[in-house]
């Protein structure tokens, strides 16, 4: 019996939360528009700090040295803090199209997305491929069209091109006003108030000035161009004619995109946008589960006690402290500090030690957090992406998809002396999910597999920086993968193809190209070579 007090407690906190990522092509302004949020939530006092990459800065650890050494964004990671009343809790997403597994996981963990573009360039391939990702998940997705102060692309083409590009319809909750060095505000179309704004000294360090009235007002027609005036009034007129209307539930059910217009470094619009954000964005949402008898669930963030899931998991975050962290996602009732709970994979208890989050880029403690927080717990090697975790056993949470893998190598330590090191390495990364080990069917010998190939130069770095263990990589011929089912005594795989089990014992053919994959797919109509495992 759930206490009726905690329950309340629980409602309340879990309504609270905004729990997302930022999805966007690599350059777009992710990092700014984030760098924005702590700013206007006041978090930290002058911008410039987060995630400029001209300015050398700190680096929590060697990996991400070797991240900004890289200009993309390789690690993820949560941050929580709050936005006026509301709680955020932000996801780090990479950039980069070879953590696409890495960004799929960490998606699962969000309610919601903002998917920022470039003003000047559209929708972009990165865009497409994580917007799909929340296609795929029904995952609600808010518009920035971002860089409003740079010369760009007229606003009614860049929704048309949302539209067409990634088939959702595309609802412009405001609209620029001038664009470029002209670009002075948004007007909001459901109040044609308009939000005009000032630069301060700083630039876009500090909050940029605001100053609200009705776009028919003398003082806005005073301070716009009559070419600002006129494209502004023409596109109203025509998006109140042709324009998607956006309801809740539309937004809610990934039928429509709301879209705003801003520019993340000057701040223009920002304010204005993250109101909006925290208003129509979804709270902790249900999740559905699976019960061993087969039926599925749907779990409740304030009805059940406490659960969990692990999403990610990450070695060595900080130099100082040499352990895994591995992330839960709160989804339904009151963590604790310490808390005993069951793991269902494991069959035992489990305490959750150390847990941490964090905030810009400290680690903070967490005594008590809410569904749609993220919670880092020491991980001691007793958890595997997708574990479950509850004071109430009895169901899991959808376990996570894998990605085909499509680079292969074989990788050796060049100081046998290291194995063990190499090994331990091996294993916590395995982990981590950042690639797989497949294992060859005769001997007891491994191929690495991962997406992409940026993956193992990051695993050969973090080999020599975190673990000081050099190691020489062989690739391997192969392109694709599939994984088998069917009876293996059958299967003819080709001559140049390989046939090696995966960590949890399944076949996986590794091909030399996907022709060759459908060759055989076509062959063995009583087999099937599956895409996602
Ligand atoms: P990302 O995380 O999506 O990769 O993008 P990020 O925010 O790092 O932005 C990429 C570049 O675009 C940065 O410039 C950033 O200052 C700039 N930018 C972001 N938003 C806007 C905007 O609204 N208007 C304009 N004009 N520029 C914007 P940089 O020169 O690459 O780096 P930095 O040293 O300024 O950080």
């Amino acid at each position: 019996m759930v206490d009726p007090h905690r329950q309340r407690d629980v409602r309340a906190q879990a309504a609270r939360r905004r729990t997302f990522a930022i999805i966007s092509h690599p350059d777009a302004g992710k990092t700014t528009v984030t760098e924005k949020l702590l700013l206007y939530s006041g978090m930290i006092r002058t911008a410039g700090m987060v995630g400029s990459r001209k300015h050398a800065k700190t680096a929590a650890s060697d990996w991400m040295a070797m991240e900004q050494e890289r200009g993309i964004s390789i690690t993820t990671s949560a941050m929580q803090f709050q936005y006026k009343h509301t709680v955020i809790n932000v996801l780090d997403t990479p950039g980069h199209e070879d953590f696409c597994e890495d960004t799929y996981r960490t998606l699962t963990a969000a309610d919601s997305a903002i998917m920022v573009i470039d003003a000047a360039k559209g929708v972009e391939a990165q865009t497409r491929k994580l917007f799909e990702v929340c296609s795929l998940r029904n995952i609600p997705v808010l518009t920035l069209i971002n860089k409003m102060d740079l010369p760009g692309r007229p606003p009614l083409d860049l929704t048309a091109e949302v539209e067409d590009v990634l088939r959702i319809q595309a609802s412009p909750v405001n609209w620029p006003v001038g664009a470029g060095r002209d670009f002075a505000g948004v007007v909001d179309r459901a109040t044609r108030q308009v939000s005009l704004f000032t630069k301060t000294a700083a630039g876009g360090a500090l909050k940029s000035g605001r100053t609200d009235a009705p776009l028919d007002s003398p003082d806005v027609r005073k301070v716009i161009s009559d070419e600002a005036w006129r494209d502004v009034t023409h596109d109203l007129e025509l998006l109140t004619v042709a324009g998607n209307p956006c309801t809740r539930e539309a937004f809610l059910n990934h039928k429509v995109t709301p879209v705003f217009f801003a520019s993340a470094l000057t701040n223009f619009g920002m304010e204005n946008f993250f109101d909006a954000f925290v208003e129509m964005a979804p709270a902790a949402m249900p999740r559905t589960a699976d019960c061993p008898d087969g039926t599925e669930i749907v779990v409740d963030p304030s009805e059940r006690p406490f659960s969990a899931y692990v999403f990610k998991i990450q070695a060595n975050m900080n130099p100082r402290h040499r352990d895994s962290t591995a992330f839960l996602r709160v989804c339904s009732g009151r963590f604790e500090r310490d808390m005993v709970v069951k793991h269902h994979r494991l069959g035992a208890d489990v305490r959750l030690s150390r847990p941490h989050r964090l905030i810009a880029k400290d680690r903070d403690t967490v005594d008590v957090a809410y569904p749609g927080d993220i919670v880092g717990v020491i991980d001691t090697g007793q958890f595997a992406i997708g574990d479950t975790v509850s004071l109430n056993d009895g169901f899991n949470y959808k376990p996570l998809p894998q990605f085909q893998p499509e680079v292969f190598a074989r990788i050796h330590p060049t100081d046998v002396g290291k194995r063990k090191a190499f090994d331990k390495a091996l294993a916590q990364m395995t982990a981590e999910g950042a690639m797989q080990r497949l294992w060859s069917l005769e001997a007891p010998d491994f191929i690495i597999a991962a997406v992409g190939r940026l993956q193992f130069d990051v695993l050969q770095f973090r080999l020599r920086h975190e673990y000081r263990v050099e190691t020489r990589l062989e690739p391997l011929p192969y392109e694709c993968s599939a994984w088998l089912t069917g009876d293996l005594n059958t299967f003819r795989a080709p001559g140049d193809a390989l046939v090696v089990k995966d960590q949890r014992d399944r076949p996986v053919v590794l091909f030399r190209s996907s022709w060759s994959k459908q060759f055989t797919r076509e062959r063995h109509p009583d087999h099937a070579l599956l895409e996602m495992g």
